[in-house]
């Protein structure tokens, strides 16, 4: 009992048209703790059940009006994690296993045992109680750095997580912006998969890979006939992604008279195949993406404003890579991780190191290469800085506090003959700058613990070499790397 007390008392919706065996069974529930609703028919019970909570379902698969069979579909698609008990008359197997196949959670047949039911309401009620954990935890995860495929730590990265969210049971359309490689097409699939409408096909075209007659036909389909080669009617993708997504990626590719097109299949929701004179209802949301200036674009006349409106109801723009560096850490784990079949190697941390100031103008499809590269050439378990040989190192983003260029730092020192250890210092508050004053960050770019860098960073002009050097090398490999710098522009 005491047990029973500190658990919430759960709650099951009995449907059976026959009202003796509701009686029955609610007896037998009420009697075991557990409350019961009794519903006369799948209708009652669907109201019910949009109305109050349950813990499941235990309904009779024959009735009048709907069946149980029908009932359970409608169920699933408002709460697939509650789980339905269907009752069959004793000998309709075949039934039985229809309900299986729909995803009944369990069947009993009937007559059957008050223990019998108990047990099988009582697993039923732990699986999902454990769904509900799951889900909590998956929830938790993908506060962190995750959402669907997508990955990311930085504040940009979080919002978008955040907007995804709430956009993704919506059907509002969305227009994707952003460099090539950001990660458009990802951000566009999940937020179908995250979304009410990921059970339904997700269905992405590009815009510029077909001639515009063609492209026309693939999206809204064609009738027998409509044009020569024409042999067969065909659906068009807008009909295939009905009730999910299609995604229009270039869409700033497409020519204005399939603009129209486009425009007025948004505005009637609702597609004519080529040749064709029937309109076909169609339920799609529309994501578009574009790596081009579309205001640029509306200005000069290649793009429709009206149509622009309409997709960019819910904009969304996502940062070129070097302006989030706190997601290529994560991003270079999964990465490594897609494409290496050995868990144990990692990165080195001067490789990611390499890999935090590199400039990724191919941004993290870039990212994913370099590292699928240096995994096809280790044969190692640490994936060091020099198996990224090719990397163009940055110094200074943007958003830094007017950074000096590297030809400057060289020319600073040329002019002023610096001495070695002046250029390290000017080196030093250089990178500083670049991480913006995170000092754990900057010693591991240069490649010195933190405490040489306190020191260092701290302004002491101090001459000699420094007795808390990590290497003995760190002094040629940091000039190294200055040259390497200057020649990467
Ligand atoms: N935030 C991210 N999380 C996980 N993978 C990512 C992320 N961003 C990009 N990728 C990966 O990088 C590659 C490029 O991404 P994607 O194809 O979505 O870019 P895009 O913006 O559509 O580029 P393009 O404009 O060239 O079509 C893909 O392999 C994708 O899986
Ligand atoms: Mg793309």
């Amino acid at each position: 009992m005491s047990v029973r007390m500190k658990q919430k008392k759960h709650s099951v919706l009995v449907v059976d048209d026959d009202e003796a065996m509701r009686e029955m069974l609610g007896s037998i529930l009420e009697e075991a703790g557990i409350a019961a609703v009794e519903a006369a028919s799948a209708s009652a019970a669907l109201q019910l059940f949009q109305e109050r909570e349950f813990s499941a379902v235990l309904s009779d698969i024959r009735m009048p009006g709907k069946s149980g069979l029908e009932l359970l579909g409608e169920l699933h698609k408002l709460r697939p994690e509650i789980p339905v008990l269907l009752m069959t008359a004793f000998g309709s197997v075949d039934l039985a296993v229809e309900a299986m196949q729909e995803g009944a959670y369990h069947y009993v047949t009937k007559p059957f045992k008050r223990k019998e039911i108990l047990l099988i309401l009582n697993r039923a009620f732990e699986h999902s109680t454990l769904e509900e954990e799951n889900r909590k935890l998956r929830r938790a995860v993908d506060h962190t750095s995750m959402l669907g495929d997508l990955i990311g730590e930085s504040a940009a990265m979080r919002d978008i997580f955040a907007l995804i969210r709430k956009i993704a049971n919506n059907r509002s359309n969305v227009l994707l912006t952003g460099e090539s490689g950001t990660g458009k097409e990802v951000v566009a699939r999940t937020i179908h998969y995250v979304g009410a409408r990921a059970e339904q096909p997700f269905v992405p075209i590009n815009c510029t890979a077909l001639p515009e007659g063609l492209l026309e036909s693939e999206l809204f389909g064609h009738v027998r006939g409509a044009f020569t080669g024409a042999h067969a009617t065909k659906k068009g993708l807008f009909e295939h992604a009905s009730g999910g997504t299609i995604f229009l990626d270039e869409i700033g590719d497409m020519s204005l008279a399939l603009q129209s097109k486009l425009l007025r299949v948004l505005q009637d929701q609702e597609i004519r195949p080529v040749g064709g004179n029937q309109a076909v209802q169609v339920d799609v949301r529309v994501i578009t993406a574009t790596n081009r200036n579309l205001e640029k674009d509306m200005d000069e006349g290649r793009f429709r404003r009206d149509l622009f409106y309409r997709l960019n109801v819910i904009p969304i723009q996502i940062p070129p890579l070097r302006e989030r560096p706190e997601d290529i850490r994560v991003l270079s784990e999964f990465f490594l991780r897609k494409h290496c079949g050995n868990p144990q190697v990692r990165l080195a941390p001067a490789a990611l190191a390499k890999l935090e100031t590199a400039r990724w103008e191919g941004n993290a499809r870039e990212l994913e290469n370099a590292i699928e590269r240096a995994v096809a050439l280790t044969d190692g378990v640490e994936i060091g800085a020099e198996d990224f040989p090719f990397l163009k190192v940055q110094v200074g983003v943007e958003s830094a506090p007017t950074p000096l260029r590297e030809e400057n730092i060289l020319a600073t020192a040329l002019t002023q003959k610096l001495t070695l250890h002046e250029l390290e210092d000017l080196y030093i508050s250089e990178i500083l700058k670049f991480t913006h004053g995170n000092k754990v960050r900057a010693a591991k770019i240069l490649g010195i613990n933190r405490r040489t860098l306190y020191r260092r960073g701290s302004g002491s002009t101090q001459e000699g070499v420094d007795p808390d050097r990590e290497d003995s090398a760190s002094d040629s490999s940091k000039s190294a790397k200055l040259t390497r710098v200057s020649a990467a522009r």
